[in-house]
């Protein structure tokens, strides 16, 4: 599969088989990750694999938390009560159940610049387009996957878990991958190129 290929035909998956991920298809999906462009070459990331048993299972209940915070809370309209019960219907039959987690964190462990804020930003880009390669190789290999941001909505709960530090490893977002249950269906746009763009 080429690359423009892979970009037009992935969707995000959110139900997985139990089917492990081959170590051969992980090494190619973290090797995607810092083959990613990176500001001024720094390769501030820093990524948490989640394959045991037990740790799947508690940050799934995380990041369940998150995403019931995010209908209830983040939504400037909620989801109506018939909807959160669906979804809660979903989460009981294995909703965001993954045979592996990626956790992506800027690493800001060793500074580079004087300005620490500008590179922040910068880390947080570079941690950004190493999701997407991962995301992309991912689905390049039938891998299915689900970025996730709504663990920001409660981070402390998450450092706790990954027991780090957030002033070292600060936390961009994690990555559920698996075997799709349903093949994906790429989602109609809403916004055409004409709608987001000018050209001067
Ligand atoms: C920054 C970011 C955060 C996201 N956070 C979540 C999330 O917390 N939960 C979730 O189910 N999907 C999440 N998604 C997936 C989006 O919902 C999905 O990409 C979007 O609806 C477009 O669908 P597609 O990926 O199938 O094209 C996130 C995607 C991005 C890029």
């Amino acid at each position: 599969m080429n690359v423009i290929e892979a970009i037009n035909t992935r969707a995000t998956v959110r139900e997985f088989s139990d089917e492990k991920i081959k170590e051969n298809d992980l090494k190619t999906i973290l090797e995607a990750a810092i083959r990613a462009p990176n500001a001024g070459g720094n390769e501030q990331w820093f990524f948490i694999i989640v394959e045991s048993k037990e740790k799947l299972e508690k940050l799934r209940n995380l990041i369940i938390q998150a995403q019931r915070l995010y209908y209830t809370e983040m939504m400037k309209t909620p989801l109506s009560k018939e909807q959160l019960e669906k979804w809660e219907e979903r989460v009981k039959e294995g909703l965001y159940k993954a045979p592996l987690y990626i956790a992506a964190f800027k690493d800001l462990r060793v500074r580079y610049y004087k300005n620490s804020e500008i590179e922040e930003r910068w880390a947080e880009q570079s941690v950004c387009a190493a999701i997407e390669n991962m995301i992309l190789v991912a689905h390049s290999l039938n891998i299915g996957s689900c970025w996730f941001g709504v663990p920001l909505l409660m981070e402390d709960k998450f450092y706790e878990f990954f027991n780090v530090k957030k002033e070292e490893l600060k936390l961009v977002a994690i990555i559920a991958f698996g075997y799709p249950k349903q093949k994906p269906i790429p989602k109609k746009r809403k916004k055409k190129i004409e709608d987001v763009t000018i050209r001067i």
